[in-house]
Formats: structure tokens, C-alpha cells, sequence
């Protein structure tokens, strides 16, 4: 039988693939592959907001339910940033220099705990919200470690894997993710919705 198609308000190819492995019954679909190429302005203030704004505007668009995340690295010294910013920490936003600048940021910084957060929604064209939050724990290393990822993975010790995101396995950082556990949770709602 063919796979329902899933509508993903990201571009973001790390998540994309992230997200079609935890949810193998769905045929997981970019919405930059169903036509127009617009970009989405992200411009709420918490992960809720984002991940809405995303939702909402491909939903509506398309006239499909569509789901989104949006995702970030909270450090608890620095008051929760780069939070809702993750992706625009640094002047260019590019993985590298974002975590150049937390690691700038975290020089000589002792208490070094932080938590990715994840807010997925799922939205339907007729308004239905649905939404589930996911956290994983860690500490900000003082140096990369390992390559594998994106964004913050190398500079993230996860407390659950007992290493860097950098050096796990995509089935490992899967196993504990932030986004895991909250495509997870909202995953029963999908498959109800989209039966
Ligand atoms: P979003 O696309 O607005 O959700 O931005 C999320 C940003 O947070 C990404 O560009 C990364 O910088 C960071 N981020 C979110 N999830 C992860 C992850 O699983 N690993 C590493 N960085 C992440």
C-alpha cells in the first residue's frame, strides 16, 4: 500500500530526514517540494509561536494538514539563549559560526548545562492545533566532538548517550532527541487525523 504523505513546513534537510525516520508510515514531504519555494518569517516570540506560524501558513496554502517544528538550544548561563534564535545566533546564521560564538560565549563559563527544546505542531486546514513539546538534557562542551548532525550537535553532551550528538549515531541522537520525543507524542494525532 502506498504511504500517506506527511507535509513538513521545514527546510531545514536534518530535520526532514530526522523526522522521516521517526515516522516510517508516512511518505514525509518537504513543502518546498510541493510547488511555490516561499519562505516562512519566523517572527514568534517562543517555539509554540514558530512552529504555528509554519504550520498555519503551509496548511493554509496548500489547503492540507501540515506538520512543523520549531527547535532550539536553550544554556542555562546565558538566560535560556540562544533559544527561539538558535538559527540566527550568529551574523550568518551558518552552523559554524554559531557554534564558534556559543563556544566564545562559554569561555570559562563553569555551569555548563543545557537542554535542546522541541515544539511540534500539527495543523489542520479546518484550524484544528495540535502540539507537543520535547526536551533533551546535556552540557555545552569546550570544543567540538564529532561530526555527525547538524547545527549544535558537535558542542552538545547528551546526559543520555553519555557523549557529544556529534559523535552518536542518527538512531542514537533519535533514541533521545528533543525532536524525537515530541514527534513521538504528536504522532498518535497524525496517524488519527490522516487515517
Ligand atoms: P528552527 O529551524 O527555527 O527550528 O531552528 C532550529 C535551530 O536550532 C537549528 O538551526 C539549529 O541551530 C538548532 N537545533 C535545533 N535542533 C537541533 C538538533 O537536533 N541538533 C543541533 N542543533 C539543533
Amino acid at each position: 500500500m502506498d504511504k500517506k504523505v506527511l507535509v513538513l513546513a521545514s527546510a531545514n534537510k536534518g530535520k526532514i530526514r530526522e523526522i522521516s525516520d521517526m515516522l516510517p508510515e508516512f511518505k514525509v514531504v518537504a513543502y518546498k517540494e510541493l510547488g511555490e519555494n516561499f519562505d516562512i518569517e519566523e517572527t514568534g516570540e517562543t517555539f509554540f509561536d514558530n512552529a504555528l506560524i509554519k504550520a498555519k501558513a503551509v496548511s493554509e496554502k496548500y489547503d492540507l494538514p501540515c506538520l512543523a517544528d520549531d527547535s532550539g538550544l536553550c544554556v542555562e548561563a546565558l538566560s535560556g539563549a540562544p533559544g527561539v534564535y538558535s538559527a540566527r545566533y550568529s551574523e550568518t546564521g551558518d552552523d559554524e559560526d554559531n557554534n564558534d560564538l556559543l563556544l566564545k560565549n562559554m569561555q570559562g563559563v563553569k555551569d555548563r548545562r543545557a537542554k535542546f527544546v522541541c515544539c511540534a505542531v500539527f495543523y489542520m486546514p479546518n484550524g484544528e492545533v495540535f502540539t507537543e513539546t520535547g526536551e533533551t538534557f546535556g552540557e555545552i562542551l569546550n570544543e567540538r566532538q564529532g561530526k555527525s548532525g547538524f547545527g549544535y550537535d558537535p558542542v552538545f553532551y547528551s546526559f543520555d548517550l553519555k557523549k557529544s550528538f556529534g559523535l552518536a549515531t542518527e538512531e542514537e541522537k533519535n533514541s533521545v532527541s528533543h525532536r524525537s520525543r515530541a514527534i513521538h507524542a504528536i504522532a498518535a494525532v497524525i496517524k488519527e487525523k490522516l487515517k
